[in-house]
């Protein structure tokens, strides 16, 4: 039911704090990862040669988030495919690799195809789903539910933040036997119980983004620009107003902004600048200065109190969200 929510989409949307606690329950005790359906294959999985992701739109952006700290928790390399090139491709997969299926609902056509494609090739297939009994559930290796509860909405909004948090998880205990990371493993699972609340107060700033929403509804285009951790994020807020706003919008790297994009870059076209505070801080500030020399119309999104920091000359809008562990920091920015 969608009680007091206008539709099933915002509803989700605000379920959030719910639905991230329901993704963690029971996985996370006295500083460890506990995932059942990966417990037998963990040895397995950290004897790979290589992590591949495959999905699809929302979920394929998931994992792009995950992408950043898989790579560094776990020192396997991680590559990246969107299941239906993955097929026009028939990419190479082999049997050293994990493949790491994401989906919400388990039943994309694409990523099934892609799912049987891997097994063929006899890679370790691991699947990370919402949907218990889902066709990805039974036909993977082993895997891990997401629990974020019923998603209605056909634009995924809770599955996305749950599915980064399972990947999170997945890169933790991928990486449990790793003495050299543990300090940054510890300051994860804190950054991870945090989550629910900081999901909370940046939920607070709806109607803030209403009113900053109805300022860009005569514009006939919208860019995201991120980097690092939160390149995902710019991809999938483009995806979003694509496909409920029904506005052109894309997410791009803010590193190649100057390799072309800037020639767009006007008073008129609205850009938003994510630039929350991770070690790509300094540069995201440089590229707020170089575009607003070409005179650019900016939405900031940076960390709580460093509006001076990245709007110094004040002429531009800024939205300030609560700051979390940065690999963290794409399920609070989305
Ligand atoms: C499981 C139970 C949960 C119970 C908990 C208690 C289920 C579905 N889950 O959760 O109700 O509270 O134990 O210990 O009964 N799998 C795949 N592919 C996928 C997703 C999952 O093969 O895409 C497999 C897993 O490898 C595992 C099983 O499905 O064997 C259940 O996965 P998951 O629900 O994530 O496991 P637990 O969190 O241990
Ligand atoms: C698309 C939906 O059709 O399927 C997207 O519009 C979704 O929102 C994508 O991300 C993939 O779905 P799933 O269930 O595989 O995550």
């Amino acid at each position: 039911k969608k009680g007091n929510y206008d539709h099933f989409m915002q509803k989700e949307i605000h379920e959030q704090p719910h639905s991230l606690t329901t993704t963690m329950r029971g996985r996370l005790k006295d500083g460890a990862v506990l995932l059942g359906g990966l417990k037998e294959h963990l040895k397995t999985i950290r004897r790979s040669r290589r992590v591949v992701f495959i999905g699809c739109g929302t979920s394929y952006n998931a994992a792009l988030a995950a992408r950043t700290f898989v790579e560094e928790l776990t020192g396997i390399p991680v590559t990246m495919e969107v299941a239906s090139d993955l097929l026009d491709r028939q990419g190479p997969i082999y049997r050293e690799d994990t493949a790491v299926f994401v989906s919400q609902s388990g039943e994309t056509a694409d990523t099934l195809l892609a799912l049987d494609y891997a097994l063929e090739n006899g890679a370790l297939c691991v699947g990370i789903t919402n949907t218990v009994g889902s066709t990805l559930s039974r036909r993977t290796h082993c895997g891990i539910h997401i629990n974020a509860g019923c998603e209605i909405g056909v634009a995924s909004t809770k599955a996305y933040t749950s599915q980064i948090v399972v990947m999170a998880m997945m890169a933790l205990a991928i990486g449990s036997d790793q003495i050299s990371t543990q300090a940054r493993r510890e300051a994860i699972i804190s950054g991870l119980f945090s989550l629910p609340s900081n999901a909370s107060q940046v939920l607070k700033l709806d109607s803030e983004m209403k009113e900053l929403a109805s300022s860009l509804i005569d514009s006939e285009s919208l860019l995201v620009f991120g980097r690092g951790y939160n390149y995902a994020t710019a991809l999938e807020g483009a995806l979003k107003v694509k496909e409920v706003a029904l506005m052109h919008s894309e997410g791009m790297f803010a590193g190649e902004m100057k390799h072309g994009p800037l020639a767009l870059v006007d008073e008129n076209l609205p850009i938003i600048v994510i630039a929350t505070r991770d070690a790509c801080f300094s540069k995201q500030q440089s590229v707020i200065q170089q575009l607003l020399s070409r005179k650019g119309r900016l939405i900031i999104m940076c960390s709580k109190g460093d509006a001076s920091a990245v709007n110094p000359g004040g002429s531009c809008r800024v939205i300030e969200v609560p700051k979390v562990a940065d690999c963290l920091q794409p399920v609070i920015n989305i």
